[in-house]
């Protein structure tokens, strides 16, 4: 069988009322990404020589949210069922020879293993079109796969056009197909949209091809919960919990040890070494990569960002687009903003914030401090209260500090600022000019002592509490 080329197709046009929100259905998240977004990944692992997304309901905000992938957009003007939907796709896929695998946009769990398989099976078979199908025990308001006496596909029929026996059939339609494009496009432009919705439904391009001695294949698949479309916000919260649950069972497989796994969300493309712990509360968003043996607390939240190995991250930490290098330890409450750069051996204590600084290795900032827009050399000790003035009301300014700075409490540094390798600030300072290399500055006015003056405060007050 000469399998010719492969396109995908998602469908990605409906509302989805079912959702009961003002944004449209694919756009909410699961694992903390639009759902649309798992579907496009799965088909995508495929390697298709095309993929198109047909757009509608709030087509602009589905079309952003996909603008890294490979995906090109047709746009359905009107939402008139999903036989209508693939049907304004056909002049972009084409009828060349080769096959066309449809999805729906809601099917965030699906497996390119399983996308994998059908197609192999659809090419297989010679069929026009074939159909993934799974059993449930409870199929309301699915599709049915209806058989004859030999137990191949009839027909499909959906939930609200069923007849009562029809709807005792558990095999469901999954919304998956893989179709020979130059068979099922005449067929589809033939369809009627007599059903209770007044839809076009491609689900009634079965019949028709059969009618035209076309073979249909289905495959039912074993995992049902796999293959489950997210109509409702408890199956959007399933659908999480399902890419989590399998992201956790995959990383416990390779060595990391997840203490309750089921408290601990990591996003399905963040890869974690071995020997790393993770505390229960922990979430990672992103495609992050965290090293061996990492400790990571209880209630850290990470992004977008990379942990070199032997980094602990400890209770209560924001990381945000930052890296973070080998053998460092950051917080408790800790905050490193976007374009953080922490390099080897480093220490970023509570309290602490930090952004788009790089603090250079063995350097410490070990309690209240704030660090903006900073180059700190290496071995550079910042001490507890240190601000960087690094915003005037108008623009940010730098602050670059060379190696082996000693940074006293309480220091304002005001930005611009530069202070040379192995110098001193005194603490309680605000500095506002350069420090060369090996100086100590002092900005702050010199300490008096009053002698006796609290003996001589309190006989004031006591005269002046007789007289009233
Ligand atoms: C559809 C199937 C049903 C199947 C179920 C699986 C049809 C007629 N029904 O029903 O057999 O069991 O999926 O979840 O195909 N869409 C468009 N344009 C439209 C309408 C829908 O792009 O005009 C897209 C939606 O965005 C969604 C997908 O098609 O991604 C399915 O639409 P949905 O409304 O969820 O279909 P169901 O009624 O669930
Ligand atoms: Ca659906």
């Amino acid at each position: 069988m000469p399998s010719g080329r492969l396109s995908v197709l998602v469908l990605a046009a409906g509302k989805g009322t079912r959702m009961r929100s003002k944004t449209i259905k694919l756009l909410h998240p699961v694992a903390g990404r639009p759902m649309v977004a798992w579907v496009l990944d799965a088909a995508a692992a495929l390697k298709p020589a095309k993929s198109v997304t047909v757009v509608g309901y709030q087509a602009d905000r589905v079309r952003s949210a996909l603008a890294h992938s490979r995906s090109s957009f047709v746009l359905q003007k009107e939402q008139r069922g999903t036989g209508h939907a693939v049907l304004q796709a056909a002049r972009h896929i084409g009828s060349k020879p080769g096959s066309l695998l449809i999805l729906n946009g809601d099917l965030p769990s699906l497996r390119s293993a399983t996308l994998r398989k059908l197609v192999a099976t659809h090419r297989r078979s010679r069929s026009a079109l074939t159909v993934l199908t799974a059993e449930l025990r409870d199929a309301t308001g699915y599709g049915r796969i209806l058989r004859d006496g030999k137990g191949r596909v009839e027909r499909i029929v959906e939930h609200r056009d069923a007849s009562r026996d029809e709807r005792r059939v558990r095999e469901i339609n999954t919304g998956v197909f893989v179709a020979n494009p130059a068979k099922l496009f005449p067929v589809l432009r033939r369809l009627r949209p007599d059903n209770d919705q007044g839809e076009y439904y491609i689900t009634d391009a079965v019949h028709e091809l059969l009618d035209r001695g076309e073979r249909v294949g289905a495959v039912c698949h074993s995992d049902a919960e796999e293959v489950l479309g997210v109509n409702t916000r408890q199956e959007l919260a399933r659908a999480s919990q399902m890419l989590f649950d399998r992201q956790a069972e995959h990383l416990q497989d390779r060595g990391v040890t997840l203490l309750d796994a089921a408290r601990i969300w990591i996003d399905p493309r963040a890869k974690v070494g071995r020997d790393t712990v993770i505390y229960p509360g922990v979430i990672v968003e992103g495609a992050c990569r965290i090293g061996a043996e990492c400790v990571i607390r209880p209630g850290c939240r990470i992004v977008d960002s990379t942990i070199g190995a032997g980094t602990e991250i400890k209770d209560f930490s924001v990381v945000l687009e930052s890296r973070v290098a080998r053998n460092a330890a950051v917080g408790p409450f800790a905050h490193l903003r976007p374009g953080s750069i922490l390099d080897d051996s480093t220490k970023v204590g509570n309290f602490v914030e930090v952004k788009k600084t790089r603090l250079g290795r063995g350097s410490k900032a070990s309690h209240l401090t704030y660090l903006g827009d900073a180059t700190i050399g290496e071995g550079c000790n910042i001490g507890a209260g240190t601000i960087t003035c690094n915003y005037d009301g108008a623009n940010k300014s730098p602050t670059d500090l060379g190696k082996g700075v000693f940074i006293g409490s309480n220091t304002q540094l005001v930005a611009p600022l530069k202070i040379g390798a192995g110098a001193y600030v005194a603490a309680g300072s605000t500095v506002t000019r350069d420090v060369p290399k090996g100086a100590l500055a002092i900005g702050r006015s010199r300490q008096k002592n009053i002698e006796g003056w609290v003996a001589r405060q309190s006989k004031k007050r006591k005269r002046a509490k007789k007289k009233s």
